[in-house]
């Protein structure tokens, strides 16, 4: 039994008849990074504003930033981040809904960066099947939810934003999506695991450095056909049972997300051993976000070391929470 990692892929519709998920103007990349770096430099965005809480991969997309602060409960530090914008010149910023959470004072944050003509660009890769969208464009790299082997969806909310995306084939592409999808088949079988694991992650190390922003027809084929919002029906359930059995601080910010259950853990070294008890049970909590990178000191190193995020997604169900559940009650009574 394993809990977590990589998913695995499965064909349980028929393919012709999968419907549209999506709007008709939305656009599909090969990853996350790809579109935020192709929105950022196709808007002439010349300096930026993201927060200091983010992935290192995110980070690299912008040449020329500034952070504004996250606080420990997530939420934005509204007086630090309008004076930023009272006394600097910015054309974009990269919000997150962190876990699914959108920040209480959005429509406040929202007023400022219109009266600063500053476009907001919102990361909803924790939120896929949010109905709240308030970016003035919308990114998600859907994959973190449904089992596709790459791809993001990019939403236009904004009349002022005429972003065009070429449809040209990148053999390259093609063939590390084959190979992403082979082994995300392999997956399904255990005693492949020697093999799958290695191509996944070469797939991963080497999408990083495509240089394809064209639409996206794999993954925009793979999107329709594995979204189904019943996944958050049981992602909520999962998160359920966890919170029912656990009595551990739980922000509460994090009371209607359904990305992974956030544990706060209060203490980093309770945090970090088990996080390795539970890998040897076979249990892949991920960490968010191993943050190293830094520039003058901004970056928040504190926030990511206490909380461990427990994987509740939609390949998991009662079963699998109680065991995740019996082997957190078996640490603390007799490991911590
Ligand atoms: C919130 C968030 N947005 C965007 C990305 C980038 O997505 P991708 O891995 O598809 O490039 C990540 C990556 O982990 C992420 O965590």
């Amino acid at each position: 039994m394993e809990i977590g990692s990589f998913y695995n892929l499965y064909f349980n519709k028929n393919p012709f008849s999968i419907k549209k998920h999506h709007g008709k103007q939305d656009l599909f990349f090969a990853s996350g990074r790809i579109a935020i770096k192709y929105i950022v430099e196709n808007l002439g965005c010349k300096s930026c504003l993201i927060p200091n809480y983010l992935c290192s991969s995110v980070y690299q997309c912008f040449d020329n930033f500034d952070y504004y602060k996250i606080q420990n409960n997530f939420e934005i530090n509204i007086k630090y981040l309008s004076d930023l914008i009272n006394n600097n010149n910015y054309d974009l910023i990269l919000i997150i809904n962190f876990f699914g959470y959108i920040d209480k004072n959005i429509t406040e944050i929202k007023n400022i960066c219109k009266k600063h003509d500053i476009l907001i660009l919102e990361d909803f890769t924790h939120n896929l099947f949010s109905n709240n969208l308030y970016g003035d464009i919308c990114i998600s790299s859907f994959r973190k939810t449904l089992p596709t082997p790459f791809g993001s969806i990019v939403k236009i909310n904004s009349s002022r934003i005429n972003i065009k995306q070429s449809t040209g084939i990148n053999l390259y592409y093609i063939y590390l999506n084959i190979v992403k999808i082979l082994g995300s088949i392999l997956k399904n079988i255990s005693y492949f695991k020697w093999i799958w694991r290695p191509m996944l992650i070469y797939c991963e190390n080497n999408v990083k450095n495509l240089n394809y922003n064209g639409f996206d027809y794999i993954n925009h084929f793979f999107y329709n056909y594995y979204y189904d919002i019943n996944i958050l029906t049981i992602r909520k359930q999962n998160i359920a049972y966890l919170k029912n059995s656990l009595s551990y601080t739980i922000n509460k910010n994090f009371n209607n997300t359904y990305f992974c259950f956030i544990m706060n853990c209060l203490d980093q070294n309770y945090r970090d051993k088990l996080l390795k008890f539970l890998i040897s049970k076979n249990i892949y909590c991920p960490v968010y976000w191993p943050l190293d990178f830094d520039k003058n000191n901004k970056c928040n190193y504190s926030i990511n070391k206490t909380v461990l995020m427990i994987p509740i997604d939609q390949r998991y169900g009662k079963y699998d929470m109680e065991y995740i559940i019996s082997y957190i009650k078996y640490f603390d009574r007799n490991i911590k």
